[in-house]
């Protein structure tokens, strides 16, 4: 595995990649590597002949009250998990390197970086697509590898590169999860181990949303009113949002409509930490979990 930390020299070497024909799969992260990143890592195999992993901690993402200097690098970690798992470059540029002295250029993404996770976050999203477009545009990748973790990101991401005409092919990838459900996150290793275990109501949460859809329920806005009452139940508080949305556009749902493709996404605060969960639906499709 190579590292690379110049950005026109990741371009190079990926230009060259491509005129030998080979195909790029790029999966982007801001390292404190966890087993879902490493799962977007054989997802991008499957695909691609050659993987590059980004690893850069996006100052332009975070908020100025967020954990961007605390947001932790373990560095030599990461690369010796990345090696192992049979990533070919890994990319982890200085922030220097990526916004530059007179940097000033940014993506707005509309409508959809607003809600949910851009609304406790102003400004979070335009972050994002900023930085995920550089570094497509640096890699050069055929394919990218987003998790469902951050269903909004992809969501985001999807429409963005859409937008703006630039070809890669976006790929989502489940959620990958502790034994006890929690999805598995960097931010994990903040919680206390009494909040590790409220944790689980996310995951509760979304199984007895499963369990109501499954009865057949579309009754979305009160479905998902039960499950924040259970979260209040576990952490004492109200939960960021919990709320259905159309799966594409993130726009709130009330009611299931046979055929159509909805998510239950939320965010709750336990302690300091603030956790994400996600799950989609088909209405009326049936469900192996
Ligand atoms: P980061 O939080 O490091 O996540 C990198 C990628 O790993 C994202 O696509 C995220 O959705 C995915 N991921 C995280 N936890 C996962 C889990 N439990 N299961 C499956 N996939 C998971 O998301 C970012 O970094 C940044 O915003 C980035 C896209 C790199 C831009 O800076």
């Amino acid at each position: 595995m190579q590292i690379i930390t110049d950005p026109a020299e990741m371009q190079a070497i990926s230009e060259n990649l491509r005129l030998q024909h080979q195909l790029i799969g790029v999966v982007m992260t801001m390292g404190a590597l966890h087993e879902g990143h490493l799962s977007l890592v054989r997802h991008a195999q499957k695909k691609a002949g050659i993987v590059i992993m980004t690893i850069f901690v996006n100052p332009t993402q975070f908020g100025p009250a967020e954990d961007f200097e605390r947001y932790p690098r373990p560095f030599e970690q990461d690369a010796a998990l990345a090696r192992a798992a049979g990533v070919d470059y890994l990319f982890a540029p200085p922030p220097e390197r990526m916004y530059p002295e007179g940097y000033h250029t940014s993506i707005d993404p509309g409508p959809m970086a607003g809600s949910f996770e851009g609304a406790s976050r102003p400004g979070h999203f335009m972050g994002v697509a900023t930085v995920v477009v550089k570094l497509l545009n640096i890699t050069r990748a055929h394919l990218a590898v987003f998790g469902e973790k951050d269903a909004q990101q992809l969501a985001v991401i999807r429409r963005v590169t859409g937008d703006l005409n630039i070809g890669t092919m976006i790929e989502g990838a489940p959620i990958a999860r502790e034994a006890d459900g929690l999805a598995t996150s960097s931010r994990n290793i903040y919680l206390s181990s009494d909040d590790r275990q409220r944790a689980t109501v996310l995951y509760r949460a979304i199984q007895y949303a499963g369990q109501e859809t499954d009865r057949g329920r579309h009754d979305l806005k009160a479905i998902a009113h039960e499950a924040a009452s259970l979260v209040h139940s576990v952490i004492g508080s109200t939960p960021d949002y919990l709320c259905f949305v159309d799966d594409e556009t993130f726009v709130p749902a009330v009611e299931a409509v046979p055929g159509k493709a909805y998510r239950l996404v939320m965010a709750v605060r336990i302690g300091s930490t603030r956790l994400i969960d996600n799950w989609r639906f088909v209405c009326g499709e049936h469900r192996d979990a």
